[in-house]
This record gives structure tokens, sequence and C-alpha cells, in this order.
């Protein structure tokens, strides 16, 4: 969807002519007679503003339905209630730590098995499924390496053997990739990251691609009850009028980033699709319009948590936070911030190594960016003479 259609989109209100969405800041809604009511009842089932929010976003997935949950997880959390006991997933390696924590944690104590696989290439999917397979649950670009599945080749193989591919598409956003027309059968966003694009709300989107979906997540939503409010449900339209605008900018800065970096001394490995040696580099490129988002990460020479600590605190400009995707740059450690649910040998073999540091990539002017991570560098290798003097 372009820009011009994302924006107009978002309806304008037909009460009033307000051309922003209302925050209807309500609990329930007056019935004319028992049952008989203008839509909306009580604001677990629905809610007007969330409404604009759930159906902007079903558009800009090109899919049946939207669903919004209070957080990424939540959102992650309804879609695994569509499992029953005895059912398997066949998940991606490298999957983000809080899907790990649930996936394990949560869903395995509750007679649900998951087999972790490289996702990136096809045939590992083929080898893990089995009779009991009803999930295939990817992350593309996976959070923190970046590492980039064949969504389109991955989707027939799940029709093949009657299980819903469901892609977790938070890292590319709609603008870059739309998992629906590759088609995947259920997309989940961290509405947290681009989409609410500010830092300035948690929220979790879901989009089911056909209508017996859509009924199927509207029960759990209101079963459940793990809705967006009112007013972050205002935020995340607020955000979605300049998400292609953001987007595009985040894109282009991670890629001058990435170059800086993979020409850089102390770094060993760069992760960015955007790169032409990245491992999955083609097929990024056919499937996410040319745009390979905002996110870079990359490991030091000197392959230690001390080294990452080292440089993560000593950043300007880059924020050590967690989070992603909003439109001041941040920068984390993995291994111990967003993926410390993982077991140190799963995090290795999945390649987030002791040093990894994770870039999001803001709106700030590139050359700044850039001045920020050259003067860290500096300050490090300065350092480290004095130590030997
Ligand atoms: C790829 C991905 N999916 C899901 C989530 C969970 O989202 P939330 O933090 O909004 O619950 C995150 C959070 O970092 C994420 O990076």
């Amino acid at each position: 969807m372009n820009a011009t259609k994302i924006i107009h989109s978002i309806p304008s209100d037909p009460l009033t002519g307000a051309i922003s969405v209302p925050v209807y800041q309500t609990s329930t809604f007056i019935q004319e007679a028992p049952g008989v009511n203008r839509g909306f009842d009580y604001a677990r089932s629905n809610n007007p503003t969330r409404k604009v929010l759930e159906d902007v976003v079903a558009k800009l997935e090109g899919g049946h339905g939207g669903f919004a949950f209070a957080t990424g997880l939540a959102a992650i959390d309804s879609v695994l209630k569509l499992l029953s006991s005895g059912d398997e997933i066949v998940a991606v390696d490298d999957i983000y730590g809080g899907a790990y924590r649930l996936f394990t944690h949560v869903y395995e104590k509750l007679g649900v098995k998951v087999n972790y696989v490289d996702t990136t290439d096809v045939e590992n999917v083929v080898d893990a499924i089995t009779t009991k397979t009803k999930l295939i649950w990817i992350e593309s670009p996976t959070n923190p390496t970046l590492k980039v599945s064949d969504i389109a080749a991955i989707s027939k193989i799940a029709k093949s053997v009657d299980a819903l591919l469901v892609v977790d598409n938070t890292f590319a956003s709609p603008i870059a990739q739309n998992p629906i027309e590759l088609g995947a059968d259920i997309i989940i966003h961290s509405g947290t990251k681009y989409i609410g694009g500010h830092s300035d709300l948690v929220a979790g989107l879901v989009v089911t691609a056909s209508e017996e979906l859509s009924e199927k997540l509207k029960f759990i939503q209101n079963a459940s009850g793990g809705v967006l409010g009112p007013w972050d449900c205002f935020l995340t339209i607020r955000g979605i009028e300049t998400l292609d605008l953001r987007f595009k900018k985040q894109c282009e800065n991670a890629d001058v980033v990435a170059n800086f970096l993979n020409s850089h001394d102390a770094v060993s490995e760069v992760h960015f699709p955007g790169l032409e040696t990245h491992k999955n580099h083609k097929i990024a490129k056919k499937q996410q319009n040319g745009l390979f988002g905002g996110i870079v990460s990359f490991s030091l020479k000197e392959d230690t948590v001390e080294a990452a600590v080292d440089f993560v605190t000593n950043t300007q400009f880059f924020k050590l936070a967690e989070s992603l995707g909003g439109v001041k740059s941040l920068l984390c450690h993995p291994a111990q911030m967003t993926h410390a649910s993982i077991p140190r040998e799963i995090r290795l073999k999945s390649g987030i190594k002791d040093s990894l540091i994770r870039l999001s990539c803001g709106v700030e002017n590139v050359e700044d960016l850039i001045s920020d991570l050259t003067r860290v560098f500096e300050l490090i290798e300065t350092n480290k003479a004095a130590l030997i003097i």
C-alpha cells in the first residue's frame, strides 16, 4: 500500500467530521433494548477507536481481519490459543526471546511441543514436520540476527500438510513485506515497534487471511480479553499515518550504518539483509520490496560480553534500551537483554554471540549516527592502548 492509500485508509469521524480518530474512552454502550445496539455493546468485545485500528491494519496487510492486543506477546498468545494439547509447532530457531519463553515455559507445559529449526533452509522445515504439526512459526527478518526465510516456499509446505503459517512481520513492517500476499495465514506484529513508531506505547496486532480464522481470533480475543485500550489504539493509528515516511528513512539510515560497520576493523560480522554478503540477501530483496529494515546487528572481533557492554554504554545518540523501531535510535545487547531468557548454548547456536549488539536506526541525520559509532570505536581503542601502556 502506498503512503497516500495508508493515510486515507484512516477514516475521519463520520459523526463530527473530526479529521483524527476520536478516542472512545468508554467501557460500555447504551442499548435501546436488550441486545439492540449500534454495533458496540461492551469495550472488551469492541470499541470504535480499536475498530478503526483493526480495520486499517487488516488493509495494510491485505488481510481479512485485524485484531489489536495489549502487547505483541498478547497477540502471539492469542494465536497459540488456536492449538490443543498434543499439537506441535515448527518454529524459527532465532526467535524473539519473549516468544521463546512463552512457547517453552507456558505452552510446552500445556502439552504443545515446539521444534526449533533454521527456517532459512526450507529443507529443515520439511524435516521438522510431523503428523502433529499444526503451526509453522517464522519471523522474517529475525530478531536479532536478521535471518530471512522464504515465506512463499514455506507457505506451500504448510499448505501441503494442512498447517497454518504464522509470520511475525514486526521487523519488516507492512511497508516492506506483506506475508499474506506470499501465502501466510496469520501475521502478527509487535505494534510497539515500527507501527507505533515513537517508543510511547506497547501494542500487539494480528491479521488473519480468511473469514474462518477471523472468527476464531475474534472469539479468542473476546474470551481471553487482552485487548488494546482506546488511547493506545489512537496513538497506534497516529503512528500509522507516518509509517511509510519513517520506515523508509530508517531503512536508508540502516543501510549507511551497515556499510560503515562492514568495513570497520573492530567488527567481526555484520547482519543486515541489505548487504550483498548477507546469506539471505537475494530472498530478502525479492520479498521485501527492496527495503531491508532499520535494524543492523554486529559482533566485535573481541567477542566478549565485557567488550559489548563497553560499547553499548558509551554511545550518545543510540540510547541503550530494550525495543526498536522508534524515531530515536536505540541499541541493545541481546545476550543480556532481549534474549537473556534463552540458554547460552541455544543462543550461540542460533548465531547470537556474546558480543552481538543490535542497533535500531531512528530517523536522525545519518552523519550523526556514524560519528556516534566512530567516537565509541575510537574511545575503546584509546582505552585499550592506555591499558597496554
Ligand atoms: C519480533 C518481535 N515479536 C514480538 C515481540 C513482542 O512484542 P511486545 O514487546 O510488544 O510484547 C517483540 C518484542 O521485542 C519482537 O521483537
